[in-house]
């Protein structure tokens, strides 16, 4: 039960997990962005490495399959079922545009709002009626009537049979809500992002062809005859007016439908070309096909499968991707291998959107240096799955652990990267060689900066009393350049000595450093002051998506589950995520909490 203040919740380094993961954007633009960091011999020789490095590998006694690509780890649907597709985006994002691309090209049923209000409009029909006042006023048309008329289209046999579209809902929490209550879930939720400058000036240029109900625009899309030109009519709703009111109501939802829809969720540039956009939504689709059905033909026996399977269960059920039984150490191998993924997605969309200085901070309990439950094996085998992914990309990765700092009798490591250099050395790769050909490992300096490196993962770099990494890391990334860097579970806050000060100098640059890093991942339990039990919730950022919350709610059942309570765009303050939990109002003017948030606030 939640006590009635929670001032005294915080986060202690524990952690909670993987999850459900995003749907992971590696469109084929994507794939090409990576590969122009090869330094490879030949496309044929990297195929063949990536076919090598498509092995099992072991560690311990627990074994995990690296898929060869990155876009394996899609949440998919095991069932032979058509694609399910939602598009959003504000007024004239294009979504009607790429609607007609993706009905060409994927016969799925077109399910419009707009269009279906406007056809009821135009018939005179008492929902017609009732909606025309809110449409040309540019509101929302109450949800009701729209619900109605969205779930009675979906249940049609057509809808059913051939897989659906669905454009323009839904458009409030509340709408989204009435599907999930009908366990009406999308295989995947696009959203069009448009500067808003650009949507005003598409709605007002606007012009639809009543005869076959194609979309125009006076300048980017004249039409092709004068005859067609003749007969085309405005939206009543497209003066600048209405769109910038529609605008703002878009505004005000987005972002509560979007933390339905999260797991996912991709965001796609709609300022380009529109043979360009439907490129990139093409891919999307097909790799949805391509997976639902290798996943059939596979008999679900892969891990991946696996993972695929408990996550599109479970999201039936409502599961928003944080594990449970989290504080059940250690963890099960099913746990580890979500949280895995969950990070090597993050970091490779941040790699593949060009992010250099990256850092993860995973502090599941057996991930935290901080605790006693430290297990350096698990670290490793998350090192292990990012390096062979990247590896199997055609990147030369060196993994790096810092060593001895200090000198003569003052020399020394922190205690729980003592032999991991060794552990590194000794773990299983796979049968193909990868290290030494396309994974090194070594120190953290900048002679540690060969030229055909082209990414380092640094392993817990971490300051020891007295002695400070960070010059060292510095050192190390300049060298690097605009060579992807990531750190995994940095320590790079002052550790004072036990006269309580830290006996390095300067503070500011180090601090300056340490923020320099971009989180691509992060991952956090939450518990009450001075306690580790019972966990109160989670927070997850996964690159590029925003911060979640979540609760973790004892159920009736005696099961566990977490619920996603809000999103920020930032790492909520302490007052933030004690206000979401007593369900207040958000305070959008986030208090500026500057250095000192940083040392001493909960992260
Ligand atoms: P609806 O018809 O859904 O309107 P909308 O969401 O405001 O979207 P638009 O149709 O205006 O734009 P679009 O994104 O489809 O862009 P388009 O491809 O046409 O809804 C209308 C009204 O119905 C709402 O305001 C509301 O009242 C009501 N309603 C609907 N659903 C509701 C719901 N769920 N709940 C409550 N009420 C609901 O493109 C726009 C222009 O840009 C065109 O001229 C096009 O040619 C041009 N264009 C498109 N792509 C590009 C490109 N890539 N480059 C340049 N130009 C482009």
């Amino acid at each position: 039960m939640l006590p009635t203040t929670l001032s005294s919740l915080h986060s202690t380094n524990v952690t909670p997990t993987p999850s459900v993961s995003p749907l992971s954007p590696f469109s084929p633009s994507s794939s090409s962005s990576s590969s122009s960091f090869l330094s490879l011999p030949s496309s044929s020789s990297t195929q063949r490495r990536r076919r090598r490095l498509n092995s099992l590998c072991f560690f311990g006694d627990t074994h995990l399959r690296i898929s060869p690509k990155p876009k394996g780890l899609k949440v998919k649907c095991l069932v032979s079922e058509p694609l399910k597709v939602m598009i959003s985006g504000a007024p004239a994002s294009g979504k009607g545009t790429q609607c007609e691309l993706i009905v060409q090209k994927f016969g799925l049923v077109h399910i419009s709002t707009g269009d279906l209000l406007r056809a009821e409009v135009s018939s005179g029909t008492e929902i017609g009626n009732k909606a025309k006042e809110f449409m040309n006023a540019g509101r929302l048309v109450p949800d009701e009537i729209v619900t109605a008329m969205v779930t009675a289209r979906l249940s049609r046999e057509d809808a059913v049979e051939r897989g659906w579209l669905l454009d323009g809902y839904p458009r409030s929490f509340a709408q989204a809500q009435s599907l999930e209550k009908l366990k009406i879930r999308p295989d995947i939720y696009i959203i069009l992002d448009v500067p808003d400058e650009i949507l005003i000036n598409r709605c007002i240029g606007r012009r639809l062809d009543p005869v076959t109900r194609k979309i125009y625009h006076i300048k980017n899309f004249p039409p092709e005859t004068e005859e067609i030109k003749a007969r085309l009519v405005i939206r009543p709703d497209d003066t600048e007016e209405k769109v910038k009111s529609r605008l703002e109501i878009y505004k005000q939802n987005s972002e509560a439908i979007s933390s339905t829809y999260l797991k996912i969720m991709t965001k796609i540039d709609g300022n380009r070309p529109k043979e360009e956009i439907f490129k990139e939504i093409e891919s999307f689709l097909l790799q949805e096909q391509k997976d639902t059905e290798k996943m059939e033909k596979s008999g679900n026996t892969l891990l991946e499968s696996k993972s695929h399977k408990i996550q599109a269960s479970t999201s039936k059920d409502n599961w928003r991707g944080i594990p449970t039984r989290l504080n059940n150490i250690p963890h099960s191998r099913e746990i580890r291998e979500y949280f895995y993924k969950d990070v090597l997605e993050a970091t490779q969309r941040a790699i593949n959107d060009g992010r250099t200085r990256l850092k993860v901070e995973s502090n599941i309990p057996e991930l935290n240096p901080e605790m006693d439950v430290y297990r350096i094996g698990t670290l490793m085998e998350l090192v292990r799955v990012l390096a062979l992914s990247f590896a199997d990309d055609g990147k030369q990765v060196k993994v790096c652990v810092q060593g001895s700092m200090g000198e003569g009798a003052l020399a020394g490591m922190p205690l729980q990267l003592a032999g991991t250099r060794k552990i590194l050395e000794y773990m299983d790769w796979g049968d193909y060689g990868a290290l030494g050909t396309f994974i090194k490992i070594g120190s953290v300096g900048a002679k540690e900066v060969d030229e055909q490196d082209d990414m380092f993962i640094i392993v817990a770099p971490q300051n020891a009393v007295g002695n400070c990494i960070i010059d060292d890391l510095k050192a190390m990334t300049d060298a690097a350049g605009n060579r992807p860097v990531i750190l995994i579970n940095p320590r790079l806050k002052d550790l004072p000595g036990s006269s309580g000060i830290m006996q390095t100098m300067g503070r500011d640059k180090r601090l300056e450093y340490a923020g320099s890093f971009q989180n691509c991942y992060f991952f956090r339990l939450l518990y009450y002051a001075g306690t580790q039990y019972p966990i109160m919730g989670a927070l997850r950022m996964s690159y590029p998506y925003r911060c979640e919350l979540y609760k973790r709610i004892d159920e009736p059942s005696g099961k566990e589950k977490y619920v996603i309570l809000s999103t920020f765009t930032e790492r909520p303050t302490i007052d933030e995520i004690n206000d979401a939990f007593q369900g207040k109002p958000r305070n959008e003017a986030k208090n500026t909490s500057g250095i000192w948030g940083f040392l001493s606030g909960i992260f």
